[in-house]
């Protein structure tokens, strides 16, 4: 676990700087910082009116996701029958559009009881010490410091408290392919770029599109550039992006420019039509080879039925692990109280997660799941998460703050259409500086 919690405090020393420009303020109505966000039951105040509803707030509505959500849902609904779910759902990959809805309802005094939170630097964008509670009395009587791995724990904490709990942990560097297209072509999965490109035209000249992306929602070429990243400057110069350790003006930068600018003329004519999902079915109709994208591509093809796919880490990246965690906070002034702290335990407890990540496409945040419940992709992640270098994803909220994280997505989301290599480098190192971390 030790290069685990050197990585992960890369990212988390960030939040020490900020932690000291911000001052913790909350109001008498909620919990005191650190404190549980509500007494047990039978200990508080009368339940208000409302207090038989539960509102939990995500992005989740593809295959795999939902589906996860739901078998979490059951085990909440068969513990407290007579608590109503409303399942509030903002559709788009990555919570694209779901952030910001949810930044206008915890503004303007309208909260969800519980929502999804990236582990991580994206909590800073929810302005935690104002909307949200912390939960760190809540992770001590649960034991939760206990069960979730110790990088993890580190991660979750910004300004010394606990804002999410932790339900799964997600891998974004996996190249899911169409095993039989592969075989058909006589192609093994490419371990680099120059093998990816080699199998690429072999593709490309037997009529089958090599690599399959759908760029629709602005967020999916940052998560496929991140993959490429991480592969070409390696764990320790893919995290000094986000540290200021590594420039933006670094050679290896302009490389994975120019190999992410030659991979999309492999690509689907259609990808700035399609969604992530609406992308991977061209890997169920053995139309597309091969596909960059988070394992609930993996939940995903499961919810489709679809078993004939094979998965390899993105070329280069073989021994990294660019990780990423959802977690659910607690608003604060939320409706529900008592409701939303039984639903926090559910998603913190081990029946919750073994029912919710084999469906999502996951692996559990807690270290103490039953690996015969998962499919052989999630049991091959799990041997991963244990023993490879654990970089953060910036395109799912862990590496850095959602400002310079949106910055990010939409240079890139340019350079697909301009292809100017020397352009969006340097707009990486200026967005870098403005953000703060570059010099
Ligand atoms: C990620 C999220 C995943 C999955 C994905 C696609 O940001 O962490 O759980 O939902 O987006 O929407």
């Amino acid at each position: 676990m030790t290069h685990k919690n050197r990585t992960f405090i890369l990212a988390v020393s960030l939040l020490a700087v900020v932690a000291m420009l911000l001052t913790a303020c909350v109001p008498p109505a909620a919990a005191p910082a650190g404190g549980a966000p509500a007494a047990p039951a039978g200990e508080q105040a009368a339940p208000a009116a409302g207090a038989s509803k539960l509102e939990m707030f995500s992005w989740w509505t593809a295959g795999g996701e939902a589906d996860g959500l739901n078998a979490m849902y059951e085990i909440y609904k068969a513990k407290y029958p007579n608590v109503e779910i409303i399942n509030a759902t903002v559709a788009g990959g990555a919570g694209t559009n779901a952030k910001a809805v949810l930044s206008t309802r915890l503004t303007g005094g309208d909260p969800p009881d519980s929502f999804q939170l990236h582990a991580g630097l994206e909590v800073e964008k929810y302005e935690p010490d104002k909307y949200l509670q912390p939960l760190d009395d809540l992770y001590a009587s649960e034991g939760w410091d206990k069960v979730f791995p110790a990088d993890l724990i580190t991660l979750l904490k910004y300004e010394d408290h606990f804002w999410g709990v932790p339900v799964n942990i997600h891998r974004s560097n996996v190249m899911w392919y169409n095993k039989q297209v592969l075989a058909d072509n006589g192609i093994e999965p490419p371990a680099t770029w120059d093998e990816w490109f080699a199998a690429a035209e072999t593709l490309k000249a037997a009529g089958i599109v090599p690599l399959v992306i759908g760029t629709k929602e602005g967020w999916e070429a940052g998560h496929t550039f991140e993959t490429i990243l991480a592969g070409v400057l390696g764990p320790e110069g893919y995290k000094g992006l986000w540290t200021g350790a590594t420039p933006w003006t670094d050679a290896k930068v302009t490389e994975a420019l120019e190999v992410f600018k030659k991979m999309m003329t492999y690509a689907n004519t259609d990808y700035s039509a399609l969604t992530w999902d609406g992308a991977a079915q061209y890997l169920i109709d053995g139309k597309g080879a091969m596909h960059i994208m988070g394992d609930w591509t993996d939940g995903w093809f499961t919810s489709k039925g679809y078993t004939e796919y094979g998965w390899a880490p993105v070329p280069q990246t073989q021994g990294t692990f660019v990780a990423l965690s959802d977690s659910f906070a607690a608003a604060k002034g939320a409706p529900n109280q008592e409701n939303l702290v039984n639903w926090l335990k559910v998603a913190g407890s081990k029946e919750g997660q073994e029912a919710f990540n084999p469906k999502k496409g996951s692996i559990c945040a807690r270290t103490d799941c039953d690996p015969a419940l998962f499919n052989a992709y999630l049991q091959s992640a799990m041997t991963d998460w244990s023993q490879d270098a654990i970089v953060p994803s910036v395109a799912h909220g862990a590496a850095a703050y959602e400002k310079w994280a949106t910055v990010y997505k939409d240079i890139l989301t340019t350079f697909i259409t301009q292809g100017d290599v020397a352009k969006a480098q340097a707009d990486f190192q200026q967005a870098c500086v403005d953000n703060g971390i570059c010099k």
